[in-house]
């Protein structure tokens, strides 16, 4: 029966999406996914050894700014941590090379150095050859700290704006890796 071949067919398509990203039970077209892998931190490698103390600019900056909820004077973080795919290992370490499709680097903005919890998560995500190519084809998002909700995502101008700057190691700041 063509339908159920049909079927069968994008079921395939389905599981070999996730093994790609080695996320078993998220489908990576899913608007779910990047709240998948945010709840999931643990499980990718970490990159800053202590909270990295934030760019003033980018306290404020680094936010959403059409999102004025989240603008507010008590929600301005001051340090982050950042998390990457195991693919995204090496180019952010060594700051060489691109980052392949599917990479998620994760920047965990923190009340304070101390702080348990994250307040907002910003997300870089590598998409498909084709998606921003004039941007190496990175997907912004921005997600709630406390329930991990995609508050929104896609090829957001304000990050761009920033990150088109750091064209160099793939739009990728690595800021708090560089030594003064
Ligand atoms: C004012 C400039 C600026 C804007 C706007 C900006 N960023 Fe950043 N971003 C930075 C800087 C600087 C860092 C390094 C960490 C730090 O000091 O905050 C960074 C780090 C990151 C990282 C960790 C990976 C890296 O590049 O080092 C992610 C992920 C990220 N930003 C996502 C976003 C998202 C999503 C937006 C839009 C909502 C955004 N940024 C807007 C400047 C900016």
């Amino acid at each position: 029966m063509t339908h159920g071949s049909l079927s069968l067919a994008a079921a395939c398509l389905a599981v070999t999406a996730a093994a790609v990203v080695a996320q078993p039970g998220a489908d990576p077209e899913s608007p779910q996914f990047l709240s998948h892998v945010v709840a999931k931190l643990a499980t990718l490698h970490r990159v800053t050894a202590e909270p990295h103390p934030m760019d003033d600019s980018t306290v404020t900056a680094c936010v959403p700014t059409y999102n004025p909820k989240i603008h507010e004077g008590e929600l301005q973080p001051a340090y982050c941590h950042v998390y990457v795919t195991a693919d995204a290992r090496a180019p952010i370490e060594s700051g060489e090379g691109s980052y392949g499709e599917g990479a998620v680097i994760v920047k965990a903005k923190l009340e304070s150095a101390e702080a348990e919890g994250a307040m907002l998560y910003t997300v870089m995500r590598k998409m498909a050859a084709g998606y921003d190519p004039e941007h190496g084809d990175w997907e912004y998002a921005v997600l709630d700290g406390t329930n991990k909700r995609v508050l929104s995502r896609g090829r957001i101008d304000s990050c761009i704006e920033c990150h088109r700057h750091y064209a160099e190691t793939d739009f990728v700041t690595r800021s708090y890796l560089k030594q003064e």
